[in-house]
């Protein structure tokens, strides 16, 4: 018999406007960019299924059909493929779709992010379960979600991703406050969560990233949420009522993270993954330190 707290199911919000992006994602949803030759939420739903998860529900909107079209068969393009005896091809297109059990639904109107996830409650039902922001790409072979994920099986309390930053960046996130650290120890108990502080107001360094593994108590927090600024319901306003009822464990990590929402983090990922490409990587890595010499010389 499986354990109560087995985590098995991801939920990505993926119902955004991406406008930090325009003009790339008027038609183009911002999950369908890619990075070299992935779009974004397939790197995302691989670090998933790295990580134990084989059922993911991906938070659609109207305009983002596409990203339907990426998780499901491609008949005529396979069939020309196999003609072609590119059966290597045939068999990576056919993995996208059939690496885990893929679902959609789709969300209206962009009221929020906690709106988004309050769309999974019936999907996720009374299990545990991790909610991955597509924005952040983790590029660790799923080794951060698999701890949070232990961190919960071992605690029951929900867990959230931490990461630190200059206390000069921190208006840009939500940070918690925290107890004192363990030596050793990714975990910190989490005491309160303040949305975008400026830097002297600032109760730490640690700001929450785009992954979360939450008991399924989050909906009952989610429901009670009225619409704030802009008629959003807000994840981190269904956070604090959580982590004051249930409490909360934050699991610090340091490497492996880009923000593809902001151009310069993704301009890095697409360089840094380039280099490390197993066909690419030497050839651009040679290209770069050339054109580098020739710039600065
Ligand atoms: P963001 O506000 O960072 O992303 O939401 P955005 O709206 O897509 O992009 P910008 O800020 O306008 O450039 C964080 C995550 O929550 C999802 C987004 O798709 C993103 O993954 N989201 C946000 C929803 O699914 N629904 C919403 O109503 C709002």
């Amino acid at each position: 018999m499986s354990s109560p707290l087995q985590v098995r199911k991801a939920v990505i919000p993926a119902a955004g406007l991406g406008t930090r992006f325009l003009p790339a994602t008027k038609s183009v949803p911002k999950e369908m960019l890619p990075v070299i030759d992935r779009p974004a939420i397939q790197i995302v739903v691989e670090e998933a299924v790295a990580a134990g998860i084989d059922d993911i529900l991906i938070i659609t909107s109207p305009y983002k059909k596409v990203l339907e079209d990426h998780f499901d068969r491609a008949f005529e393009l396979e069939a020309r493929l196999a003609a072609k005896g590119k059966t290597a091809e045939v068999d990576a297109l056919r993995a996208i779709g059939e690496q885990a059990q893929i679902h959609f639904v789709r969300q209206g109107e962009p009221m929020g992010l906690g709106h988004a996830v309050s769309m999974a409650r019936r999907h996720v039902g009374d299990d545990p379960f991790a909610v991955m922001l597509p924005d952040d790409i983790m590029v660790d072979g799923g080794v951060l979600l698999r701890g949070m994920i232990a961190s919960l099986q071992d605690t029951g309390a929900s867990v959230v991703a931490l990461k630190e930053f200059p206390f000069s960046e921190i208006s840009a996130y939500g940070c918690a406050a925290h107890e004192p650290a363990t030596a050793g120890s990714p975990l910190v108990k989490i005491t309160g969560l303040v949305e975008k502080p400026k830097a002297e107001q600032a109760p730490s360094n640690l700001a929450v990233m785009g992954r979360y593994v939450f008991t399924p108590a989050i909906f009952e927090h989610l429901a009670q949420i009225r619409p704030g600024v802009g008629g959003e319901i807000q994840l981190t306003d269904a956070m604090d009522r959580l982590l004051r009822a249930d409490g909360m464990s934050g699991f610090v990590f340091s490497e492996g993270r880009y923000d593809i929402g902001q151009k310069q983090d993704f301009l890095r990922a697409t360089v840094e993954l380039a280099m490390e490409h197993p066909e690419l990587g030497a050839d651009f890595t040679q290209f770069l330190t050339d054109l580098a010499k020739q710039r600065l010389s």
